[in-house]
């Protein structure tokens, strides 16, 4: 705040108002983070090709407002686009705010697998922060992800890679457009989110006290704990009031084939799956392959609830598989009603005494 005093004769009036650095040249970036005004408002921005948009060593308390549409010059390379870093920092999208990859000028059916080289969009590391209200389009690849955050809220954000007939879904074209991911995270709520994509619609791998409520996916690869590997350990998740649309799976948890970790504590409730079109829910020891391909290895799932997680898959796909090594699953509750699937699979490793429709059509 800065005091404004206007005389008018005799009159003295002093008002404050809000004032903030906009940013709208990519050159005033140091000095944006730098200024004493702690508010940077983001305002058609054209990040120039290959450069970040980095927004990391932020004063604490720093706001950071998008206005208006960012955009990104085309060069093919691995890094994010856009990266947030900081304590005690609030990300706003102001109304009609689009945060837009273009990122049909990278994509190439390959992903991340190859091809051209595709940065991420954003990742942000934020501690006692808020982002809320993003509207976000086309991303070259991995849309959002949280690493390293505590006690954070991300609610709605609009993560759309569709729309157009050059867009992902309609050529294929758009390939690991994850959603949102988290890792290494504590007390993370993602709430009031729209994602539709062509992968993860969320993807945790690791992290606790992570809660995804409210939010719905259409068009991806569905609610997704994993992969699960390299000793990590996700506890302490719930999942819920969330509507999974024409994904291919709707729930899942998956581990690779021989590696370790610990999935715990973890519940899916509420979910609706509107046709979804290979797994309504799937969990599975041996990725990347998909169930009964191959033999699961042993990864601990302890305490896992499904609870009324409900709805539709369609007719080649399967309601439920899990395949899992006997004895990594302990302690599950299930109560689940998924209908339409007409693909059979025999269940490995459900542990005994719960009541599964697994195998079942
Ligand atoms: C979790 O994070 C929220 C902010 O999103 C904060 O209000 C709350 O106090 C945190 N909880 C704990 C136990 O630290
Ligand atoms: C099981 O996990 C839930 C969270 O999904 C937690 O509230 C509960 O305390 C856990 N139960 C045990 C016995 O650890
Ligand atoms: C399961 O869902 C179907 C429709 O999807 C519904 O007709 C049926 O009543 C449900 N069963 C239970 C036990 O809720």
């Amino acid at each position: 705040m800065k005091p404004i005093i206007t005389s008018f004769g005799s009159l003295v009036l002093v008002v404050a108002i809000a004032s903030a650095f906009e940013l709208n040249q990519f050159e005033q970036l140091d000095a944006a983070k730098k200024s004493a005004d702690k508010r940077i408002v983001i305002k058609n921005l054209v990040v120039p090709a290959g450069k970040m948009l980095d927004l990391t060593n932020l004063q604490q308390g720093t706001v950071i407002e998008f206005e208006g549409r960012l955009t990104f010059g085309y060069q093919e390379w691995d890094g994010t686009m856009i990266r947030i870093k900081g304590k005690n920092i609030r990300v706003v999208g102001k109304p009609g705010n689009l945060l837009d990859g273009e990122g049909h000028r990278w994509w190439d059916k390959k992903g991340g697998n190859g091809g051209k080289k595709k940065p991420r969009f954003i990742e942000v590391n934020l501690e006692d922060s808020l982002v809320t209200g993003l509207n976000i389009k086309n991303p070259p690849r991995h849309c959002f992800v949280a690493n390293y955050c505590k006690n954070v809220r991300i609610e709605f954000v609009n993560i759309d890679i569709n729309v157009d007939i050059k867009d992902g879904d309609k050529k294929g074209a758009g390939h690991n457009t994850d959603g949102i991911g988290c890792g290494g995270s504590s007390n993370v709520t993602i709430s009031n989110c729209k994602v539709h994509n062509q992968d993860d619609c969320f993807a945790i791998g690791s992290g606790r006290d992570i809660v995804f409520e409210n939010n719905v996916c259409t068009g991806g690869h569905g609610i997704s704990i994993g992969s699960m590997g390299k000793g990590k350990v996700v506890e302490r998740l719930i999942v819920r009031n969330c509507v999974v649309i024409k994904n291919t799976n709707g729930v899942r948890i998956k581990s690779r084939k021989g590696e370790t970790g610990l999935v715990k504590d973890v519940t899916f409730e509420n979910i609706e799956l509107q046709g979804v079109t290979q797994y309504g829910i799937i969990i599975h020891g041996n990725y990347p392959d998909n169930g009964p391909k191959s033999e699961p290895t042993p990864f601990p799932i302890e305490n896992l609830t499904i609870n009324n997680v409900h709805g539709t898959v369609g007719r080649g796909a399967a309601n439920i598989l899990v395949w899992v090594t006997p004895g990594s699953a302990k302690n599950w509750k299930w109560n689940s009603n998924i209908t339409g699937g007409k693909r059979r699979l025999s269940c490995k490793g459900v542990p005994s005494g719960i009541n599964m429709p697994c195998g079942k059509i």
